[in-house]
């Protein structure tokens, strides 16, 4: 591939002329694949409009659940309203005794930690491995006595489950899979999802397989399956009776679940985006293979580190490294630079958790135990590499990556323009220095 061109130096921060073009535009998030209307009247016609009204029909929930089932090659899926609603459900059916510890990336979504407090649990927050952004059995804390960990699968890299489930079981503890972020990701051919004790799923308005709001927990245990259906159906479970008018669930608990439902609609609408993923998956990936091989010839960034056995990728957010940070600069200052000349949002990754004001879990008084433990447990923790990650990247949605080839040619120009212009930068802050200096 030719080495990125630059048509003007002067940056659109700057008052120049950015790289985009004005009429170009992005591809928009989220595209409603086909047979998603009708798949939404037909619910709104169906009079059936949640999984707990009287039976008339097949219900969109059981197909939708039986088709993420069969994509991601589990024996079984429970649909819930939200990813975090997975977390807590998957959490709970673990049978933890209150207050017990579970492992979670500093860096991730507030949510994979606020869900094992929602659990009557502690998260104990760990690192990640600068490289891929994800948990490593070298980052585990194998001596605070946790008995889980959440392994988060990041932005568009896996976790090495197998190595971390290795190491759990060495220490009785259970592996839930956090693929949030990873519809479709494969290690050595397994579904993400698929690889840990339990693999939780969100379908929020951003993610690649998405109804607005959603989520499910897939795994292959048939004990803990129907534990997982009445703890999202306040303690009801899927029955068999099949003939018109009779209730879908029945009441024969073996424990006291909350209402995690998913809707009717949400249901019908993602067995049609369902179709449609895994186009949008092989298109994001494409593009994202001619991006790494543009950027491959810019000094100073890199994309993540795919492990070998990742063998398909799902693109949720694509972080770019600037590595070294440009003299002067932060990431912050790239992230607007970038974004004003590709004309699209830019950002840079989430806080840390252990700097996020998003979790806080002493602002909530019905968790005071939780929190006081909490707080106690993370008095003396560092965590270099979620650090180093959200200081260091840049990352651009996945919808960004829908689009024809080409807009990986205006991605790479416009990360080439904004590190010319850092070394530019360097050079007058060190000219500027020996000015003073002399
Ligand atoms: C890694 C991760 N875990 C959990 C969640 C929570 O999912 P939801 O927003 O559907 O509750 C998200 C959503 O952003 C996420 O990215």
């Amino acid at each position: 591939m030719a080495p990125v061109q630059l048509r003007t130096p002067r940056l659109a921060i700057d008052g120049g002329l950015p790289v985009r073009r004005p009429d170009a535009g992005w591809p928009v998030w989220p595209q409603p694949a086909d047979g998603a209307d009708a798949a939404l009247l037909s619910v709104l016609a169906s009079g059936r409009w949640a999984i707990s009204s009287p039976g008339r029909g097949e219900l969109a929930e059981r197909r939708f659940a039986a088709r993420f089932a069969q994509y991601t090659g589990a024996r079984h899926c429970v649909p819930t309203d939200h990813g975090s609603s997975a977390l807590v459900i998957a959490l709970e059916s673990l049978g933890l005794r209150s207050g017990a510890l579970v492992l979670v990336p500093a860096l991730t979504w507030t949510a994979s930690a606020t869900a094992v407090l929602r659990a009557g649990l502690v998260p104990v927050l760990v690192d990640v491995d600068p490289w891929t952004g994800c948990i490593t059995p070298d980052t585990l804390d194998l001596n605070v006595g946790a008995q889980a960990v959440i392994a988060v699968h990041w932005a568009c890299s896996m976790a090495d489950v197998p190595a971390l489930s290795r190491v759990a079981a060495a220490r009785g503890m259970s592996v839930i899979e956090d693929a949030a972020q990873a519809h479709g990701a494969r290690w050595q051919g397994r579904s993400a999802g698929t690889l840990g004790r339990l693999g939780c799923f969100s379908m929020q308005h951003g993610k690649v397989l998405t109804s607005g709001e959603g989520g499910a927990v897939v795994t292959d245990d048939d004990d803990l399956a129907p534990v997982l259906q009445e703890l999202r159906a306040d303690s009801r479970r899927y029955g068999t009776d099949r003939r018109p008018g009779a209730l879908e669930l029945v009441e024969d608990p073996s424990t006291m679940g909350s209402n995690f439902c998913m809707s009717e609609f949400s249901a019908a609408l993602l067995c049609a985006q369902l179709d449609a993923l895994e186009r949008q998956n092989a298109v994001r990936t494409a593009n994202y293979t001619r991006l790494a091989e543009l950027l491959s010839g810019i000094p100073g960034v890199r994309l993540l580190r795919r492990r070998p056995e990742q063998d398909r990728l799902s693109l949720y957010e694509v972080p770019i490294v600037l590595d070294p940070l440009p003299e002067g600069r932060d990431n912050t200052w790239a992230a607007r630079a970038l974004g004003a000349e590709l004309r699209t949002h830019v950002y840079t990754p989430r806080t840390p958790l252990s700097r996020s004001a998003l979790l806080r879990p002493w602002t909530k008084p019905t968790i005071a135990p939780l929190a006081e433990r909490f707080v106690a447990l993370h008095r003396d923790r560092s965590y270099p590499g979620a650090e180093y990650l959200a200081r260091h990247a840049v990352v651009l949605h996945h919808s960004a990556f829908l689009g024809p080839g080409t807009d990986m040619d205006d991605i790479a120009e416009a990360v080439a323009k904004v590190m010319a212009d850092s070394g530019r930068h360097a050079d007058r802050l060190r000219h500027g220095v020996e000015m003073k200096v002399n």
